[in-house]
């Protein structure tokens, strides 16, 4: 097991004018489950294939341990692949797959029985080893693939789209199961997907990449309660994170008809910069919704931190999961002109599509970006 050290690795693809990624730096603990995540195209696999040696690294440097493995041949870095089509061989056994590396190493036979028995027995395979990979089911394939990583007992696991063949439902399942067995077996792991929720679920530490750039490398939890630039923002959370550019005025902005308070520092960082407006995010679940009682424009909310008449939203579609629900509706929030929002409500208070909701964001829950640069001013 070791630790493992993205510095400054750059992969700039021959005859690109930009590099598919870009003086990537992150430093991912030994026995860390760190998941790379980002858009199609943002340099996911390039960075997991420089780290296993199958692509070129043109600038910076790339460390498992203490070692610096930059110019190592794949063979010589210790690590496990793991693909998204699984590349069995289609041939062989799941035995014979699963102990083939061991055995193009020069293991004795009755070594690879046993390792092969043992992650076959964590992996619930032992019935299987006999078959080969047609006759198996694509989540029993999929822990083949796994089994084959497993038996070679290296210090770092990479793992690319590994769940993308399977089903939704098998994909949840799976998803733990790679979890525990991770934390059972304590070896660092780097995973790629573009599914942000598989990378909150299963990840200790997500880094976040667009256009081969890192975005943020943060815990799930501070991902989604401090996201360090809108792209981040609308990236992580499902429904997305509503995104409003609003007028600031005196003491906060302007929301709809009302003033809502924003963090003091964050609008003095906006103003220093001459900004007029900011982008404030709400996620679906922090708008309270309120009675309309009192006539147009009526306070209807008044505490210690806010100030808010509610936002009148239209409702358009209404998607219902039982024990809640997403409003998708449009309301004027800065300006004239409507902005398409989405609101989580109560599992039994479902308004009926046609009909207007008054909602209140709230500010304690608001997060503040600067318009023109994208990063966070708020530090809530
Ligand atoms: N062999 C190559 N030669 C030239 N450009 C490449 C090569 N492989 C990838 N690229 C480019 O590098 C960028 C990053 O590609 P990469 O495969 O790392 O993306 P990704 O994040 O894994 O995307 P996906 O989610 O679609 O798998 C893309 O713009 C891609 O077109
Ligand atoms: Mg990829």
């Amino acid at each position: 097991m070791a630790s493992v050290t993205f510095d400054k690795a750059t992969r700039l693809y021959p005859g690109g004018t930009k590099p598919a990624v870009d003086q990537l730096d992150i430093e991912i603990a030994d026995g860390e489950f760190l998941v790379l995540v980002g858009p199609s195209g943002c340099g996911k696999s390039t960075s997991l294939r420089m780290l296993a040696g199958l692509e070129d690294v043109n600038g910076g440097a790339i460390r498992i341990g203490e070692r610096d493995v930059t110019h190592l041949p794949p063979k010589d870095r210790d690590i496990a692949m793991v693909f998204q089509n699984y590349a069995l061989y289609p041939h062989m056994s799941v035995a014979d797959n699963m102990g083939f590396a061991l055995k193009i190493a020069g293991v004795n036979k009755t070594d690879i029985r046993a390792k092969v028995e043992e992650a076959a027995k964590i992996l619930d395979l032992t019935e299987y080893l006999d078959r080969k990979p047609k006759a198996l089911s694509g989540g029993q394939r999929q822990r083949v693939a796994m089994g084959r990583a497993i038996v070679r007992e290296p210090q770092v696991f990479l793992m690319d789209e590994p769940l993308s063949n399977l089903d939704a439902k098998l994909r949840v399942s799976t998803r733990t199961q790679i979890a525990s067995l991770q934390r059972r077996l304590g070896i660092t792991t780097v995973y790629v997907t573009h599914d942000q929720v598989e990378a909150l679920t299963m990840g200790d530490r997500v880094a976040v990449l667009k256009d081969g750039l890192l975005q943020q490398v943060d815990t799930p939890r501070n991902m989604y309660d401090r996201p360090a630039n809108l792209f981040v923002a609308g990236f992580i959370g499902s429904p997305a994170m509503n995104l409003v550019e609003v007028p600031i005025t005196d003491g906060g902005v302007k929301f709809g008809n009302s003033v809502v308070r924003v963090s003091r520092d964050a609008l003095a960082a906006a103003a220093d910069r001459g900004d007029t407006t900011v982008t404030v995010g709400v996620r679906p679940e922090h708008f309270d919704v309120v009675e309309h009682g009192g006539g147009a424009g009526a306070s209807l909310r008044k505490d210690d931190d806010s100030e808010a008449a509610g936002l009148a939203v239209s409702v358009n579609v209404v998607e219902e999961l039982g024990a809640d629900g997403y409003v998708y509706g449009s309301a004027k929030v800065g300006g004239d002109a409507h902005k398409d929002l989405v609101v989580r409500v109560g599992g039994r208070a479902i308004p009926e599509k046609g009909s207007v909701l008054h909602v209140v964001p709230r500010s304690d829950e608001m997060h503040v970006f600067s318009t023109s640069t994208g990063e966070r001013l708020s530090d809530v």
